[in-house]
């Protein structure tokens, strides 16, 4: 299975990534479900969509600013190292993500789409058009506010109930339904619209190559290999990428 997998990237002439948490696993993320999964832990709703950051927008900086200082060292793993790899040997690898650590542009892949945002800068919740770099010194004495309007600030991150961005999220579909060959790694493939990309391209006649230690909603099938492996592990054997010492 792994043999063949290799062979399908390797022959591949128009692969996508799709990836969620677990591709930051062993980068040392937690991933949201799962044994160790944040939202066994906290509460979705109240941390993560409009209305909770509305109603206790310290809590919801509470979390964000543990989230951002969990994240300040964390650097890509060989498995993302292994993908920037494949990006140099086809000369282009789009990457679609639902992950907002930035990971993938940080190991070197040129074309991310991130459909849920990302944690690296915040914005003003009036959108009165303030925009800032999001490091932990921005909240330390509480929410940070907007120094133009004075609202409070939000993460430039995707919230349960608000829309994906309709381009990057068009795009992606784009990619899915044209793509010959589309690696899932690390995803429960939970949560709609993204989950949708997978089926989209799966439905479209791509071949799949999900990573993930655990089987998902993905359906078995002939044009689907599973294989149940860390990402961290097994992007560097599957893209013959070889770690420079
Ligand atoms: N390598 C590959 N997969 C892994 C690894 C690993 N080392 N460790 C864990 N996984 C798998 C888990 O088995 C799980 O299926 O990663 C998956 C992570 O699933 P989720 O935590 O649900 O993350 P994700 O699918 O990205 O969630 C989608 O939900 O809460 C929202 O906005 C959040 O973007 C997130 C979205």
């Amino acid at each position: 299975m792994i043999n063949r997998a290799a062979e399908l990237i390797r022959e591949s002439s128009n692969p996508v990534i799709f990836s969620g948490a677990g591709m930051s696993r062993e980068s040392g993320m937690r991933t949201f479900r799962g044994e160790e999964g944040l939202w066994k832990e906290y509460s979705p709703e109240q941390l993560s969509s409009i209305a909770g950051l509305r109603e206790n927008p310290g809590l919801v900086w509470d979390w964000y600013r543990m989230r951002l200082i969990a994240g300040e060292n964390v650097v890509p793993h060989p498995g993302y190292h292994a993908l920037t790899y494949l990006q140099e040997q086809k000369g282009y690898l789009p990457v679609i993500t639902q992950n907002v650590d930035g990971l993938h542009r940080l190991a070197g892949q040129t074309d991310v789409m991130e459909i849920h945002g990302s944690m690296r800068t915040a914005s003003c919740m009036d959108k009165c058009g303030f925009s800032a770099q999001l490091t932990a010194e921005l909240f330390h004495t509480g929410p940070p506010v907007c120094p133009d309007c004075g609202a409070i600030l939000r993460p430039d991150i995707v919230l349960f109930g608000e829309p994906l961005p309709p381009k990057v999220i068009s795009r992606s579909y784009e990619l899915a339904e044209s793509c010959d060959l589309m690696v899932v790694i690390g995803t429960s493939v939970q949560v709609w619209p993204a989950a949708g990309i997978p089926f989209a391209a799966l439905e479209s006649g791509a071949a799949i190559i999900e990573i993930n230690p655990v089987q998902t909603e993905l359906p078995r099938g002939d044009r689907v290999i599973s294989i149940r492996e860390k990402a961290g592990e097994i992007l560097p054997v599957l893209t013959g990428f070889k770690e420079r010492t």
